[in-house]
């Protein structure tokens, strides 16, 4: 058995001692905070914590039994915080597209540049001629990266094959992530991301594939959690969209949505209607896309460095935890809109750019991310019995000091499933 001690923490952050699912509202400013405290881990669980002067009630430490063996790191004038929770990326994908990128610059849009050719279906073509050994690769490196900015699970989205063959490829790849990752993974099937070209003229037998070919096989390898459409003019239709999501659903599979990036259609309501765990984008809201949301469970997930990278619109966060709704805040990281997984940027960008407290994004990362993954029991926060993901900050004045200083790396240890991460 493995123990880790940290001991003098200037503040333990996000501290639970009652389980909560995810928080919203008002409750969003609220971040619970241990000072001057102590935190037990023994192998992967975090098993107890507590503040320095109760030291001396240390013979109820839960857990640990004797000293041989304990690993002690004295955290002084630093902060411990629970691993953020990336609920939204496309971290498989064979090559960047920094072409795309200059033509931007340039003055074309993001749409534009999708209509001749490039965008998903750009990524789409370089993944076809990739092997699965390539896209693991490079999707490894991606992973490592993002593991040293804090990020401890990772949603991971296929949506680059765009064929039966493309798509069960990017599953399996990530599949094997899970397999041998240490960071907690889970995997969403995107096969409605795009229409080929191929199929531009036949959508309905595009969406055929996807219900008869590709689900069954996704069913039978257990290839994926949860299933995901792109929802928008020019994609896929709610009608369209309702229609994957019952195949999947069928299927056993949780949906998780790309809606309202650019227009607002009516992917909310379809998310809702059929139980989303989120809906992820809503860069355009409506007032009823709002007022639906708020009578359901669904967790939105918004994506601030998308908005940075394409120059769009940012979601009206504030408008949407003042009307009593949580937020979870992700980083969308894939080649085209959002090629970065740097969580704290994104809390840097929701606080500038959505005017959201600190205290709200570090909600928005930890414990909302989590329930955006189903992984509330066990991750997005301090708590006995969860998963001792976390990360020791450098010496740092403040919570608040973590989005401000934005473009700074503030993390001097990580520590995933109970292991200092080398
Ligand atoms: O979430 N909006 C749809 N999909 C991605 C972008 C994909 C790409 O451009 O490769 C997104 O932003
Ligand atoms: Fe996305």
């Amino acid at each position: 058995m493995s123990k880790l001690l940290i001991k003098n923490i200037k503040e333990l952050v996000q501290v639970e001692t009652s389980p909560k699912e995810k928080v919203k509202g008002k409750d969003m400013s609220v971040l619970p905070i241990l000072k001057n405290a102590w935190l037990a881990i023994e192998d992967d669980l975090i098993v107890d914590f507590g503040e320095m002067n109760d030291w001396g009630e240390m013979n109820d430490w839960g857990g640990i039994t004797d000293w041989a063996d304990l690993e002690v790191i004295d955290a002084a004038g630093q902060m411990v915080f629970p691993s953020f929770c990336d609920s939204h990326t496309h971290i498989v994908y064979a090559v960047s597209r920094e072409e795309e990128f200059v033509d931007r610059i340039n003055g074309l849009a993001y749409e534009e540049i999708a209509k001749k050719g490039g965008g998903i279906l750009n990524s789409a073509k370089k993944l076809q001629n990739t092997s699965e050994e390539e896209l693991f690769n490079s999707a490894w490196k991606r992973l490592e990266e993002v593991k040293k900015t804090g990020t401890g699970a990772v949603e991971i989205k296929s949506g680059y094959g765009l064929s039966v063959e493309g798509e069960i490829k990017m599953l399996r790849v990530i599949k094997r992530l899970k397999e041998e990752s240490d960071l907690e993974i889970k995997a969403n099937f995107l096969g409605a991301h795009a229409i080929p070209i191929e199929y531009k003229e036949n959508r309905k037998g595009y969406i055929d594939l996807i219900i008869n070919e590709m689900i069954p096989v996704i069913k039978s390898e257990s290839l994926a959690d949860y299933i995901d459409v792109f929802c928008e003019t020019n994609y896929y239709t709610p009608e369209e969209t309702d229609t994957i999501l019952q195949a999947g659903i069928s299927a056993g599979l949780t949906p998780k949505i790309h809606v309202n990036q650019f227009t607002s259609i009516g992917g909310i309501q379809v998310g809702i209607k059929n139980n989303a765990l989120s809906v992820d984008h809503l860069e355009v809201m409506e007032e009823n896309d709002i007022k639906d949301l708020s009578n359901s469970n669904v967790m939105p997930t918004l994506l601030p460095s998308c908005s940075f990278f394409l120059g769009i619109p940012y979601a009206p966060a504030r408008k949407l935890i003042d009307n009593g709704l949580p937020i979870a805040l992700a980083t969308d990281y894939n080649p085209g809109s959002t090629p970065s997984g740097n969580m704290p940027f994104v809390l840097s960008l929701a606080c500038i750019n959505m005017k959201l407290t600190p205290e709200e994004v570090i909600n928005a990362a930890t414990i909302n991310g989590a329930y955006a993954m189903g992984l509330s029991k066990t991750h997005g926060s301090i708590a006995v019995g969860k998963k001792a993901n976390l990360f020791i900050t450098k010496e740092i004045p403040s919570v608040a000091y973590i989005p401000y200083s934005f473009g700074s790396n503030n993390i001097e240890t990580v520590i995933i499933n109970g292991k200092i991460v080398k």
